[in-house]
């Protein structure tokens, strides 16, 4: 049953409260319920709960979402990439039944007495008109994945080191059967157990590959860590500032002939192949971002071989891919490549192994490379997430409309849910959540851009 308006109004009146106290809501939250369900830790990032991502991201969402109650339709373009998050790692309804539980009872020991039973009712209502909007499209999603649901197992087929640290993983499945299609751009999660702290760990890796259906690429780079971590209570503190877990696990642990655990293809930052306008194509990496596009790449060689495309990649000092890309541009006079490398060693050579010594920099590519008088070029951009702002920046500066750019994150999408806290705090606006940068389907709805 919908809200009442008087129940938005006492939603929106927690608001003030609820903001000053965020992280410590989320805190509460996850150490109760994973406490009561720890089995619930199977599913969990213990990297971006320990950084502080997560109880951030939540208050951001939390916020989005009580600011729009009342057109809670246009928040549904930035849940396509929670839903597919959540199918990716097999999140089901029950588990909304326990996170609704505690993320109210959370509320209530924020609010104390505030908390009065009309609230808690405003909220839990609040809640599940979120909550069925997700499980109603996870239903279509794992529908659609027809009888691949939960993990399946791969046995590697082939290991192949790309650049340094960065290797290619090809994946055959256990069971022979054929594999489904997926739009390039879309990943996989991969699972693998960590006896250190005993639980699953699951990571997202893109699909290296235009679609097969005897194998899946994934390929991925070792993480040697170095950042440094908040580490709330509620989690150990065995951990320090740390490589990797998961990327080191697999690469040192997984060879030829080794299991890998995988879900179904997801994801919402891809190319639509079943769109046959030959649209320039401009594809921007920084990093083991090159990975997408590189499936990308090869669909488009494979299905529109005369379209456009602008090949635009940024590495510190190994490049990979490189070999494969100048390959394909040799025989094609439409396709632009721009590879910039920031620390050359005595055996490259400008043209083969990289065009520009420095950072990427789109000042430094051709005007005539990146297709801006073509209103219809499309961009793709997948990198660290002050490379894509970066980008997405400048591609704005040159005039470019944020629908035409679909960002891909390799960690979460906080800068999806940028929320304006003084319109909210004034209730000035109730448009759609600010976002800073526009992200695929989510740009449809972004508010200041
Ligand atoms: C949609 C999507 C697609 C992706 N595609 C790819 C891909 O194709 N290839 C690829 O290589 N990656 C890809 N990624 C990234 C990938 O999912 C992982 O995030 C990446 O491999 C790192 O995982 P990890 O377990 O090795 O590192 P984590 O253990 O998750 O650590 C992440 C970072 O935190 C640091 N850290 C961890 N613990 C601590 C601590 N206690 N103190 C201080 N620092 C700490 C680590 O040093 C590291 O830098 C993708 C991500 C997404 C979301
Ligand atoms: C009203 C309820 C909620 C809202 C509005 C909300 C909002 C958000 C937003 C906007 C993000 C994205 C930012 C980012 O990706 O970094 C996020 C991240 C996250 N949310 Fe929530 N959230 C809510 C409830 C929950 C619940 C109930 C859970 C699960 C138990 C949850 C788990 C997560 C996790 C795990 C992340 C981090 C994802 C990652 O790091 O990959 N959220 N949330
Ligand atoms: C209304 C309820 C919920 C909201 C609004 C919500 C929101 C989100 C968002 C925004 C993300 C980040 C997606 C991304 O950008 O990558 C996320 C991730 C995630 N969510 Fe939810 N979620 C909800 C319910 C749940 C439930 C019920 C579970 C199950 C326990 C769950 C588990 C997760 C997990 C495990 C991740 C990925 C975490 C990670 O990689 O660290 N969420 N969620």
């Amino acid at each position: 049953m919908a809200l009442t308006a008087h129940q938005v109004k006492i939603v929106r009146d927690t608001i003030p409260a609820l903001t000053e106290h965020g992280e410590l809501i989320a805190s509460t939250f996850y150490g109760n319920m994973l406490r009561a369900h720890p089995e619930l830790n199977d599913y969990f990032n213990t990297v971006n709960m320990a950084n502080g991502r997560q109880p951030r991201a939540l208050i951001a969402i939390i916020l989005s979402f009580a600011n729009n109650i009342t057109h809670i339709t246009e928040l549904i373009p930035k849940m396509e990439r929670m839903c597919q998050k959540h199918c990716s790692l097999g999140i089901l309804p029950e588990h909304y039944d326990i996170v609704g539980k505690y993320l109210i009872a959370a509320f209530g020991e924020i609010l104390g007495p505030a908390m009065t039973p009309a609230v808690q009712i405003a909220w839990n209502k609040a809640y599940w008109v979120l909550a069925k909007m997700l499980i109603g499209r996870e239903a279509q999603l794992y529908h659609d994945w027809q009888h691949w649901q939960g993990w399946r197992r791969f046995r590697v087929q082939q290991k192949v080191e790309e650049a340094e640290d960065v290797y290619s993983y090809y994946l055959v499945p256990e069971d022979g059967k054929l594999l489904p299609s997926f739009m390039p751009g879309q990943y996989v999660s991969v699972r693998v157990m960590v006896p250190e702290i005993g639980y699953w760990q699951n990571r997202q890796y893109s699909l290296s590959e235009q679609p097969k259906q005897e194998y899946y690429r994934i390929t991925i780079k070792r993480d040697r860590g170095a950042q440094s971590v908040r580490q709330p209570s509620y989690l150990w503190s065995s951990f320090g500032t740390h490589p990797g877990i998961v990327s080191n696990m697999i690469i040192d642990q997984k060879n030829v002939g080794d299991i890998i655990e995988l879900t179904h293809p997801a994801g919402e930052f891809f190319l639509d192949t079943y769109n046959t306008a030959n649209a320039p194509l401009v594809l921007l990496s920084a990093g083991v971002g090159v990975t997408p596009m590189v499936s990308i790449l090869n669909s488009v060689i494979e299905k529109q071989p005369s379209r456009p495309i602008s090949w635009i990649q940024g590495s510190r000092d190994s490049v990979p891919f490189y070999l494969h890309v100048r390959k394909i541009a040799r025989d094609r006079p439409t396709m632009k490549v721009n590879i910039f490398k920031t620390q050359l060693a005595d055996s490259d050579l400008a043209g083969i192994t990289y065009d520009h010594d420095a950072k990427i920099d789109l000042a430094k590519v051709h005007r005539e490379d990146l297709w801006l008088d073509n209103s219809a070029t499309e961009y793709f951009v997948c990198g660290p997430e002050q490379f894509m702002m970066e980008m997405a920046r400048r591609l704005r500066e040159f005039g470019v409309h944020s629908d035409r750019i679909k960002l891909e994150l390799f960690s979460t999408g906080d800068t999806e849910f940028q929320v304006d806290a003084l319109s909210i705090a004034s209730g000035r606006s109730l448009g759609a959540p600010r976002s800073g940068v526009a992200s695929g389907a989510a740009s449809t709805n972004s508010g200041s851009d």
